[in-house]
């Protein structure tokens, strides 16, 4: 039976109580220098991007990149679930070069041999609205984290850093003030969503590809929500019912820009951007759209 399990901070983030468990294993790990990190704060288009990346390095090729679930074909550095299924790191040992990893570690915990071998990072930014929204849905279905509880409390959770992977904040702040330093490629999903072609081509320069345009027009198409809606080896429906209960809440749920709106009442809002503008002085990140 299946529980929901709870956090345990490590170096003060929370994580699920199985990868607390098995810290020393993900902090050791080595990477390969032709290794690609693909991080994110949870929600905020992880598997958008790593749709995008396998499609580029498959030349576009829609039937190689539904070979696997895209949790074998870029594996999630960091998760232990229980046995049989595999870890992360057992996934990622198994592959050939050139391998694509995910992961949700905020910048300070990612495994210092990625910077010391200069892999290749890509990082996406989602505004804080649409991501705790996205997030309140996330833990509504999957059955491994701690419930989300009443929509209010949940709000003051994201706030105060309390979910799993720890303060949204701290999250995009950390890998901004790193970027040029570690040649991060800085992405925010609200570009993706309003001009797709334009930042698939700029995740293709930072590969070091070069592909023809009738190649970027199918990888548009093939990555837009509702074909990866209806892609099975993108949609999560191959992780089981017992963890992810796709019938409380869709893995691929709206895909918009501007949810929030449906979900924060005006008095949430405000005391939310209140509360946005003192975590977020000391930065200047440019999300474009309100948060
Ligand atoms: S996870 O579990 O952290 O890996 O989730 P992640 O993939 O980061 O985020 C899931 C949200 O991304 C949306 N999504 C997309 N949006 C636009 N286009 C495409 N192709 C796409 N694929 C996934 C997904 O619907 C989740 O957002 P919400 O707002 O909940 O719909």
């Amino acid at each position: 039976v299946l529980q929901r399990f709870p956090l345990v901070e490590v170096r003060g983030i929370p994580l699920m109580n199985l990868i607390a468990e098995n810290w020393s294993s993900v902090w050791d790990f080595c990477p390969d220098p032709s290794d690609l990190l693909i991080s994110t704060y949870p929600k905020a288009g992880t598997t958008w991007t790593q749709e995008i990346v396998d499609l580029l390095l498959n030349n576009g090729d829609a039937e190689i990149c539904r070979r696997a679930p895209t949790s074998e074909r870029i594996p999630f550095l960091e998760i232990f679930s229980p046995p049989p299924i595999p870890s992360g790191l057992e996934l990622i040992k198994k592959m050939k070069p050139p391998r694509f990893i995910k992961t949700h570690l905020p910048i300070q915990l990612v495994p210092e041999g990625f910077w010391e071998k200069k892999c290749k990072v890509i990082y996406v930014a989602r505004n804080a609205k649409d991501n705790l929204v996205s997030y309140y849905h996330f833990d509504r279905m999957n059955q491994t984290q701690p419930e989300p509880g009443p929509w209010e409390e949940y709000i003051q959770k994201f706030i105060k850093g309390k979910l799993a992977w720890g303060s949204w904040y701290d999250h995009v702040k950390g890998y901004w003030r790193e970027r040029e330093k570690r040649n991060i490629l800085y992405l925010f999903y609200e570009d993706m969503k309003e001009d797709p072609r334009r930042e698939i081509v700029r995740i293709m320069q930072y590969l070091d590809l070069s592909l023809p345009d009738d190649i970027i027009d199918k990888i548009v198409e093939l990555t837009s929500f509702n074909v990866m809606k209806d892609n099975p080896m993108a949609n999560y429906t191959f992780i089981p019912k017992i963890v992810f209960d796709q019938s409380i809440s869709a893995f691929m749920r709206k895909g918009e820009v501007g949810d929030w709106t449906n979900y924060f009442t005006p008095a949430q809002s405000q005391m939310f951007d209140e509360d946005y503008t003192r975590q977020m002085a000391d930065v200047d990140i440019p999300f474009r759209t309100s948060i």
